[in-house]
């Protein structure tokens, strides 16, 4: 619908420059540059080769984003960004183009949280998100169980993992298997061709005592680790697809339990799951047969849009838009560990208000905000925030 918010939105808290730009729930651009193949040599992101690749590919897919979109800057309601959590140099390249972008403009400009954003996604394929919806998000860089009554102002934890992230599990099975990196991918195909009973792994934190929606993924990382060290050790061969699908069954197993729980527990009858980990073929399978049986209705985005995007970023954004929730000031700053309580950072000028009618109390950021454009602002944002 022509009157629904039209907003674009940056994503660069990893590896990924994404630029999505939609119409209310609509997509209609998705453009990502990836720095992934430069950090492969690595076996994980490196903050410093992240936030060069995020500025160089900045501009080239904010530009592929609109000419994609077939629409013109000058026409959007609303820029978007990730304020974080995220690598915090990587965020503020981020932060810095959307600024610059915003002002340049005269556009409103939303600083939101990638959490809620992986959730929000999710609209742009199945349509309004059902109030409340539980999430489990599960990525290389978070794995957590959230309950979220409105994705705009109220987004509510109720787990975590207390150490590795899934997807962080996948990558260093993987790198122990000499599989290459990202993990996940070859470890789910690899699977596919294993027996997922041949080796029976640890389910971490499923004990009466352990905390019902919290994860652990340390645990089972080290017993596979010791696994194929003996197996080594005896100069035997590595069954490689029963250990991939040994690994993939013990996490699964446990983030479908644990999520159903939630969703039971909290009388909820939506679940979805987002993240990169969330393409897994298992994970989804299992997800479906668990939630069917509980009665639960699952929405899992296509692959793409589970894995790190702008597209998720404007979702959010658009729904700000739609919400009337207050812009962010130009005091916005990236942070890197911005609690996921705090959906986006609204202005904390006292011409501002959150309309979101909800108190988040202090952010650290110390700012008082500008309601207006004014010669501050160009100051403000060359002194302190770009590139600096
Ligand atoms: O969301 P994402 O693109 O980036 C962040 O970490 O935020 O997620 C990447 C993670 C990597 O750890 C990767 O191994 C994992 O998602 N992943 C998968 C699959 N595809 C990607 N894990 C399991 N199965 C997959 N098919
Ligand atoms: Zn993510």
């Amino acid at each position: 619908m022509p009157d629904e918010p039209l907003v674009l939105g940056i994503e660069t808290s990893c590896d990924e420059t994404g630029v999505g730009i939609v119409r209310g729930t609509t997509l209609l651009a998705d453009a990502i540059a990836s720095s992934v193949d430069e950090h492969a040599r690595f076996g994980g992101v490196v903050p410093e080769v992240a936030s060069r690749a995020h500025l160089e590919a900045m501009v080239p897919t904010i530009e592929r984003a609109l000419k994609e979109a077939g629409v013109s800057a000058r026409d959007l309601d609303g820029i978007a960004v990730t304020a974080g959590p995220g690598l915090a140099g990587a965020l503020l390249v981020g932060v810095s183009a959307a600024k610059s972008y915003a002002y340049a403009l005269g556009k409103p400009l939303y600083g939101v949280n990638h959490l809620a954003s992986h959730i929000c996604v999710d609209q742009l394929e199945h349509g309004p998100l059902p109030e409340p919806t539980m999430a489990l998000l599960v990525s290389g860089g978070h794995s957590s169980l959230l309950l979220a009554p409105d994705i705009t102002s109220d987004v509510r934890p109720m787990g975590a993992t207390i150490d590795d992230a899934a997807g962080e599990a996948f990558d260093k099975i993987a790198r122990v298997l000499h599989l290459g990196f990202p993990g996940g991918p070859v470890i789910d195909r690899l699977a596919r061709e294993g027996d997922p009973t041949a080796i029976a792994f640890p389910r971490g934190l499923t004990g009466p005592r352990d905390a019902a929606y919290d994860f652990s993924f340390s645990g089972l990382k080290t017993a596979v680790a010791r696994w194929i060290e003996a197996k080594r050790n005896a100069g035997e061969e590595v069954p490689v697809r029963d250990v991939a699908a040994s690994f993939q069954e013990a996490v699964v197993d446990v983030l479908t339990r644990k999520a159903v729980r939630a969703c039971k527990d909290e009388g909820v009858d939506h679940l979805m799951i987002g993240g990169g980990v969330a393409a897994n073929s298992r994970l989804r399978a299992l997800a479906a047969d668990r939630c069917e049986r509980a009665g639960i209705r699952l929405r899992v985005p296509r692959p793409g849009l589970c894995t790190d995007n702008g597209a998720m970023v404007a979702a959010l954004g658009a729904e700000m838009v739609a919400r009337n929730r207050s812009a962010s000031d130009w005091q916005l700053s990236a942070d890197s560990s911005l609690p996921v309580t705090e959906p986006h950072v609204p202005s904390h000028d006292q011409d501002g208000h959150d309309h979101g009618g909800h108190d988040h109390g202090d952010h650290g950021h110390g700012g008082h905000g500008h309601g207006g454009h004014d010669h501050d602002h160009l100051h403000e944002l060359s002194k302190e925030n770009l590139y600096s």
